[in-house]
């Protein structure tokens, strides 16, 4: 299906994106809310989430920005607070907030900068998931989608640390599907594959030959795939656009 099928697929519900002011994030916002969804978009720049948001009420859609640090439970707390204050509650929560910082090598690495990752798309995530659980009950239910990488699944020289923690936040995401199951909350990964952001120098960094380079808006037919799936669909899975393993 194509974006435009998923028009108020969405009505009606609140989606909480992290990571929400450029790239990824900022393309699967707009979607969301073109499918009828509230969007919380969050992130640390106050003036990507103010665009962002800002141009999804120009297109006649409902959004708030609202600025978040993942790796502070307490601000991932309020931005919970202000999202249900603004819209009423929370129904879909994308953890996507994330950053590929260079470590290095393992035996020269930058350790203060494995921990910062680690600290951003393995805690940040843990904290936007955990805050989220307790709205998600009281709705009856809702999704969590994490963001992934495949470069959980092939050593890269040089980032063991984004990798090691992408592999981390698979085992969290799997493990959080089990527990909060009897909650209707179901609980995947999304792996983009290569995307052209800043993340990856606008499709300057190495990927696999072959593989497939996106720009962002084309994530959406997946991000939109999983926000529809009844709250009784697939749990503890991860669903990619990559095109190669190894
Ligand atoms: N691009 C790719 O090829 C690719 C491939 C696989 C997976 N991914 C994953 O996709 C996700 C989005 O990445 P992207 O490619 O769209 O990169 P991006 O354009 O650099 O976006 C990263 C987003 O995360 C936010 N962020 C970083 N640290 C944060 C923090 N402490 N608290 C709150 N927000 C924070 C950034 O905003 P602020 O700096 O303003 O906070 C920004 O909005 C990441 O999880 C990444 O690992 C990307």
């Amino acid at each position: 299906m194509n974006a435009q099928d998923y028009a108020g697929a969405l009505a009606g519900k609140v989606a909480v994106i992290t990571g929400g002011g450029r790239g990824i994030g900022s393309a699967i916002a707009q979607a969301y809310a073109k499918a009828g969804a509230a969007v919380v978009v969050a992130a640390r720049s106050s003036t990507e989430i103010d665009a962002v948001a800002g141009d999804i009420r120009e297109a006649g859609g409902t959004a708030m920005a609202c600025p978040v640090d993942v790796t502070r439970m307490e601000s991932v707390t309020a931005m919970y607070e202000q999202a249900v204050a603004q819209f009423g509650g929370v129904d879909i929560v994308l953890a996507n907030a994330g950053t590929a910082l260079k470590a290095g090598n393992i035996e020269t690495c930058d350790v203060q900068a494995w921990k910062d990752t680690f600290e951003v798309n393995l805690f940040g995530a843990l904290h936007t998931a955990r805050a989220a659980i307790p709205h998600l009950r009281r709705r009856g239910g809702g999704k969590i989608l994490m963001t992934g990488s495949g470069s959980r699944m092939r050593p890269h020289p040089g980032l063991s640390a984004y990798a090691t923690s992408k592999l981390a936040l698979w085992m969290l995401t799997q493990t959080l599907a089990l527990e909060v199951q009897e909650a209707n909350i179901s609980v995947n990964e999304l792996i983009p594959g290569p995307v052209r952001t800043a993340m990856t120098g606008f499709g300057k960094a190495t990927f696999p030959p072959g593989e497939w380079m996106k720009e962002p808006e084309d994530v959406v037919p997946l991000a939109l795939y999983l926000a529809t799936q009844p709250l009784v669909g697939p749990t503890a899975q991860s669903f990619s656009l990559m095109r190669r393993v190894g």
